[in-house]
C-alpha cells in the first residue's frame, strides 16, 4: 500500500484555508490533518467544531481529526455528521479508551487512539489494538507544529512491529511531528504507513506543496 501523507493543516495560512486546500488538488494516498486542540489538554489552542465543518464542506480530501481536547467525547458528537474520515483521540484523554473507539465505529469510518511521547506502547491493551484502525504515535510533545523530531520514536515502532506480529492484528501507523524528507524513508522502514507533516509542507509555500508531499513518498 502506498504511503499516506497528511500535511497538517496547522503549518497553513488559517485567513486563506480554502485557497490552502486547492493547492493539493489531484494528489491521491493524501489526507488533511487537522490539529484540534483546547488550550487544556495541551497548552495550545487552534480551531475547533465550526471551522472544522467549514473546512469539511470546502474539500472532497479525506479529512484525519486528531484531538488533542481533554473532552474527546464532546467533540466526537458533535462533529459525527461532517463526514470526516478519522478521529484520533488521546489515549491520556479518556477515562474508557475501549467505550470510546466503540463509539467512534458507529459515527466515523475510521478510529484512531493516539500515545504522547512518554507513554509506553504497553500502556495499549491487546483489546484496544485489535480494535483501531490506525495508532497516532506521536513523534513530538502535542501542542506545537516545528518542533524536532523524537528519535526514540523509533524503538516504539520497533516494538509496535512485534505486537502486530505477535498478535496478528493489523492497523495504519501515523506518525507526527518533526516529519521531513529527513527522515520520512526511515520511518516507513520502521512501519509506518501515515505520515503527517506541518512546517516540513507549508514553510516554502505553495508551488512546493505537492513536491515536498511526494518527497515524503519516495
Ligand atoms: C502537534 C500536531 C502536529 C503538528 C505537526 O501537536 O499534532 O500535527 O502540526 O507539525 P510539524 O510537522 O511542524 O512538526
Ligand atoms: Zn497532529
Amino acid at each position: 500500500m502506498k504511503t499516506i501523507i497528511s500535511p497538517s493543516l496547522l503549518a497553513c495560512d488559517f485567513l486563506n484555508i480554502e485557497q490552502e486546500l486547492s493547492h493539493f488538488s489531484g494528489i491521491s494516498d493524501f489526507w488533511f490533518h487537522l490539529d484540534i486542540m483546547d488550550g487544556h489538554f495541551v497548552p495550545n489552542l487552534t480551531f475547533g467544531i465550526p471551522i472544522v465543518k467549514m473546512i469539511s464542506l470546502k474539500t472532497d480530501v479525506l479529512l484525519d481529526a486528531h484531538l488533542m481536547v481533554g473532552n474527546p467525547e464532546f467533540h466526537m458528537y458533535e462533529m459525527k455528521d461532517f463526514g470526516l474520515h478519522n478521529f484520533s483521540f488521546h489515549f491520556e484523554a479518556s477515562r474508557n479508551p475501549l467505550a470510546l473507539i466503540k463509539e467512534v465505529k458507529k459515527y466515523y469510518p475510521s478510529v484512531g487512539i493516539s500515545i504522547k511521547p512518554g507513554t509506553p506502547v504497553s500502556s495499549l491493551s491487546k483489546d484496544i489494538l485489535s480494535s483501531i484502525d490506525l495508532l497516532l504515535v506521536m513523534s513530538v510533545e502535542p501542542g506545537f507544529g516545528g518542533q524536532s523530531f523524537i528519535e526514540e520514536t523509533y524503538s516504539k515502532l520497533n516494538e509496535i512491529k512485534k505486537i502486530k506480529e505477535r498478535y496478528s492484528i493489523d492497523f495504519m501507523v501515523q506518525v507526527d511531528g518533526g516529519v521531513s524528507d529527513g527522515n520520512a524513508s526511515k520511518l516507513i522502514k520502521h512501519g509506518v504507513s501515515n505520515l503527517v507533516a506541518g512546517s516540513y509542507i507549508f514553510k516554502d509555500g505553495p508551488s512546493k506543496y505537492i513536491q515536498k508531499v511526494n518527497s515524503l513518498r519516495s
